[in-house]
């Protein structure tokens, strides 16, 4: 199978061929614009290159430094919130496997300041009193109040548990100026990661934002970057009949026009729970603005389809849902034959758990189409580094193009500002 595959038979009874194909002048134009830097906020579009320009000295001094915190430490603590770790979550989580923390090498990692709940932050404390950790802190701008708050404990912590030792333990990624945390890192001696200026949060997961962490867990980053040089390669040269970056982000205007203004991204998976959640802020935040945009939903079944499912069968009609499925899921569980049968599943023996997933998928989908909901699926082979690295960066570029088609700026997310200054003034900041 390719790399990705892109099913939108599943959108046809609510758009026409003839609309999709009308959007190709104008998707390859948006393109065309990510390519050559002409579009809205142009001076943020470092990530397009990124995977292609990524420098081997980089991506060996993250290998070292992450060889170097497991060596010192047992867990890693990533500081920081929405851009910052939503993708190195995503990947880690697409990785691990099922019920354990640790990696067979006993190296577990813990994300902090991603929230303001005191008792999340104490319970953190408390527990990594009884752990050996490192620290990465991860911020742009360096001025975030998350995680700078997080950092000022979790400092303390390590000055008590390390003396002076602890500045060994501290990697901070950040901007190389106007970022009070790199001010921070020169004077107590943290190493350090920059982020390059041309980049925001959310389309940072290629650099070293999601690539240190993930490093520290064990995983493969040359090989997650070439999933992302193939993902630019085809999706940037592919012509638009054959090209899903530009379908899909086509096919999301059309049904936003006709009035279908929330997507649901939803797997059968939970190793994707949090690849939605990193797909729900880079589309959420990239769209959301002018008063306009898909509102992103990220669903988990066959869970929400014993909750939200009602709705999305059944409710108002202004939905579209786009599946993400692995179809090589590599598993073994034979359903057997039982001769009491007293739980009634004899009709399933012979038959793999994979199997009844794959038929619970094409029936919801089956489901929800005819009842409304306009459906695409996305299918990778595998949770591999690779297929993380094909999957987000096709979502990236989609999304660029996806604003661009909207008619929106991608790369600002001046709103998100409305909520820090009442904070602050409430703060007396
Ligand atoms: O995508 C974005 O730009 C944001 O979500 C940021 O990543 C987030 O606000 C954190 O910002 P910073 O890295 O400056 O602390």
């Amino acid at each position: 199978m390719k790399d990705l595959v892109f099913n939108y038979n599943g959108v046809l009874d609510y758009v026409s061929k003839k609309e999709i194909a009308a959007y190709e002048d104008k998707a390859k134009q948006a393109l065309k614009d990510l390519i050559d830097n002409t579009g809205a906020g142009n001076d943020f579009t470092g990530w397009v290159n990124y995977p292609l320009e990524i420098q081997e000295k980089e991506l060996q001094e993250i290998n070292e430094v992450a060889k170097n915190i497991r060596k010192q430490s047992h867990c890693l603590v990533v500081i920081g919130i929405g851009g910052s770790y939503l993708g190195a979550k995503a990947a880690i989580e697409m990785f691990s496997p099922y019920f354990s923390n640790l990696t067979k090498n006993n190296f577990e990692i813990i994300f902090l300041g991603n929230n303001i709940s005191a008792g999340y932050l104490e319970g953190a404390l408390k527990y990594l009193k009884n752990v050996d950790f490192s620290v990465n802190v991860i911020s742009k701008s360096g001025k975030t109040l998350e995680p700078a708050l997080a950092f000022r404990f979790v400092k303390e912590l390590m000055i008590e548990k390390y003396g002076a030792e602890y500045a060994k333990r501290v990697v901070v990624t950040t901007s190389n100026h106007h970022s009070i945390l790199h001010e921070e890192a020169l004077k107590e001696g943290y190493k350090e990661f920059f982020i390059p200026d041309n980049i925001g949060g959310r389309y940072s997961v290629f650099t070293a934002v999601g690539l240190l962490p993930i490093a520290c867990m064990g995983y493969d980053v040359y090989d997650l970057i070439r999933g992302a040089i193939n993902s630019c390669q085809d999706f940037k040269t592919l012509p638009y009949q054959e090209n899903p970056c530009m379908q899909y982000a086509a096919i999301r205007n059309i049904l936003y026009n006709k009035k279908y203004t929330n997507e649901i991204m939803a797997s059968f998976d939970p190793k994707l729970t949090y690849f939605g959640e990193w797909w729900k802020q880079l589309y959420g935040e990239s769209e959301g603005k002018d008063h306009k945009g898909v509102l992103p939903i990220v669903l988990s079944y066959s869970t929400d389809l014993h909750s939200l499912g009602q709705y999305v069968q059944d409710g108002m009609r202004n939905i579209f849902e786009t599946f993400v499925d692995f179809a090589h899921e590599k598993t073994a569980l034979p359903i057997k034959e039982n001769n009491e049968d007293l739980d009634g599943l004899n009709y399933l023996a012979g038959k793999d758990v994979k199997f009844v997933k794959d038929q619970a998928l094409k029936g919801t989908m089956e489901a929800h189409i005819s009842g409304g909901v306009p459906a695409m699926l996305i299918q990778v082979k595998d949770n591999s580094p690779y297929t993380f690295g094909y999957l987000a960066y096709f979502f990236m570029l989609s999304c660029g193009i996806s604003g661009y088609l909207l008619g929106v700026n991608p790369f600002n997310q001046e709103g998100v500002e409305a909520y820090k200054k009442n904070m602050y003034a409430l703060l007396k900041k």
